[in-house]
C-alpha cells in the first residue's frame, strides 16, 4: 500500500479521538520488548514466558500506582475503554436496579445502559449538566433512590472538554453505599486521579489517548471490596480444569490471550509520562488551548460551544462556523488545509442536545502532547479563511 506524502504534513487536532503521533520512544521501546518476550504470557514455565509475565504484571503494578490504587492484581486488561464500560456496567447491575448518569456520556455508557433498559434489567435517569458543562453533585443526589445501585460519570467530556467534580460525586455515593463508576477516557495520563481519594469503585481507561498507547488496550481498575460480575468467560491459563471462568482477579474479568503488544505500549507510555511529568504536558496543552481559543473567539461568524473557562477542563474545542453544515468545515480543514479535526456528535449525543448543537454537532479540535504553536498557528489561519469564504 502506497501512503499519501502529504500525511507527514498534517496538522493533527484530533487527539481526543486518539493522541497522534505517539512518543517515538514509546512506539520503537514496545516493538522492542515485544520481539524480545512477545509470547503468550502466563501460560507456561520457559524463561520466556515468565518474562512476559513479568512484564504484564509491572504494568498492573505501574498503572495501579498511577491510579492510586492498591490491588495490582484488580488492574484488568480490556480493549478499549468501551470494552471496560461494558464489563463494568453490565456486571455490577442486577434486575430491579436503578443507575443514575449524565447528559455527557460517550455512547460506550448510553448505549450499555440503554440497552439494559430497554431489555426491561434496570431504570435509568440521565442528568443534564448546568451552566457551562459541569455536573452538579447535589444534581445527582436529588436522583438517590433506594434501589439505585450505581452511578457512572464521565471524568472529561470529549466534546466540550469540562472536568467533572468526581471527588464530591464519589463522596456523595459512598456515603449512601452506592457503587460509583467513572469513565475516565479522556482523562487517564493527563489528569491526576486517585480511586481511593475519589471514592471511585472502578474506573475504564483507554489505552490509546493520553495514556500514550498503541490502539487495542485499555482496561479498568476495581477497588478492593467492590466485585463485578463476570459477563464472559473463557480461557485464562491457569487451572484449566476448572469448569466455570475464574473469580479471582484479574483472571475475573480478563478472557483470553492478553494483547501484549497493547500492554508493553502502556509500559513504556508510563515511563514517558513519567520523565516528561503529567502536570508538564497538562500545562503545555492548555496554553496551547489558550492561544488557540483566544484565536478563534475573534473571528466573525464562529462560535464557540460550551465554557471558554481555561479551569477544570481539557483542550478540546468545540465550534462551528455560520452557515457551515460541521461535516462541510471539516472537510475543508481536511483537504483544503490538511488539518485533522472530528465533526458531527463526537459519540455523545445527549451533550448536543442540551446544548441545541444536535443533530449536524460540531467541529471539535483536540490539542495533544505532541502539537506545537506552529499547528494552533495553521489552524486559525485555516479556519480564518473558511469562516470568510463561507
Ligand atoms: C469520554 C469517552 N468515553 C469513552 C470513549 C471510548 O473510548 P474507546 O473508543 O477507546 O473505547 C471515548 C472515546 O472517544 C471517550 O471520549
Amino acid at each position: 500500500m502506497e501512503f499519501p506524502e502529504d500525511v507527514q504534513d498534517i496538522t493533527y487536532l484530533d487527539n481526543a479521538a486518539t493522541v497522534f503521533p505517539k512518543p517515538p520512544e514509546v512506539c520503537e521501546g514496545a516493538i522492542e520488548l515485544y520481539k524480545r518476550y512477545g509470547v503468550n504470557p502466563g501460560r507456561s514455565g520457559y524463561d520466556l514466558c515468565l518474562v512476559g509475565g513479568d512484564l504484564v504484571q509491572n504494568t498492573r503494578k505501574t498503572l495501579t500506582r498511577f491510579f492510586g490504587g492498591t490491588d495490582p492484581d484488580r488492574l484488568c486488561f480490556a480493549y478499549n475503554a468501551s470494552d471496560a464500560l461494558n464489563i463494568l456496567i453490565q456486571g455490577m447491575v442486577a434486575k430491579g436496579d436503578h443507575v443514575i448518569t449524565t447528559t455527557l456520556e460517550h455512547n460506550s455508557v448510553i448505549r450499555p445502559l440503554n440497552h439494559l433498559k430497554r431489555d426491561g434489567l434496570i431504570e435509568v435517569d440521565f442528568v443534564p449538566y448546568s451552566g457551562g458543562g459541569w455536573m452538579d453533585p447535589g444534581e445527582i443526589a436529588a436522583r438517590f433512590r433506594k434501589n439505585t445501585s450505581l452511578v457512572v460519570v464521565n471524568h472529561g467530556s470529549n466534546v466540550i472538554g469540562t472536568l467533572q467534580p468526581v471527588e464530591e460525586i464519589g463522596r456523595l455515593c459512598r456515603e449512601r453505599g452506592i457503587r460509583f463508576v467513572i469513565d475516565a477516557a479522556q482523562t487517564a495520563g493527563v489528569v491526576p486521579i486517585d480511586v481511593g481519594r475519589m471514592c471511585i469503585d472502578a474506573l475504564a481507561f483507554t489505552g490509546h489517548k493520553s495514556l500514550l498507547a498503541p490502539t487495542g488496550i485499555g482496561g479498568m481498575y476495581v477497588a478492593e471490596g467492590v466485585e463485578v460480575r463476570q459477563t464472559r468467560y473463557g480461557g485464562t491459563g491457569v487451572k484449566s480444569a476448572y469448569p466455570y471462568h475464574l473469580e479471582e482477579y484479574p483472571f475475573r474479568l480478563e478472557v483470553g490471550t492478553l494483547n501484549v503488544l497493547g500492554i508493553v505500549g502502556l509500559l513504556k507510555a508510563q515511563e514517558y509520562i513519567e520523565k516528561r511529568g503529567m502536570t508538564a504536558i497538562y500545562t503545555h496543552e492548555m496554553e496551547l488551548f489558550a492561544r488557540l481559543q483566544e484565536g478563534m473567539q475573534e473571528i466573525d461568524r464562529v462560535t464557540l460551544h460550551g465554557t471558554t473557562s481555561l479551569k477544570n477542563r481539557l483542550p478540546v474545542l468545540s465550534f462551528t462556523v455560520e452557515g457551515l453544515d460541521p461535516s462541510d468545515a471539516g472537510t475543508m480543514l481536511d483537504v483544503d488545509h490538511n488539518v485533522a479535526a472530528r465533526t458531527g456528535l463526537q459519540c455523545a449525543p445527549l451533550v448536543h442536545e442540551q446544548m441545541g448543537t444536535a443533530p449536524r454537532g460540531t467541529v471539535r479540535f483536540g490539542l495533544g502532547p505532541m502539537n506545537e504553536e506552529k499547528d494552533v498557528e495553521t489552524a486559525l489561519e485555516a479556519v480564518r479563511q473558511i469562516a470568510a469564504g463561507s
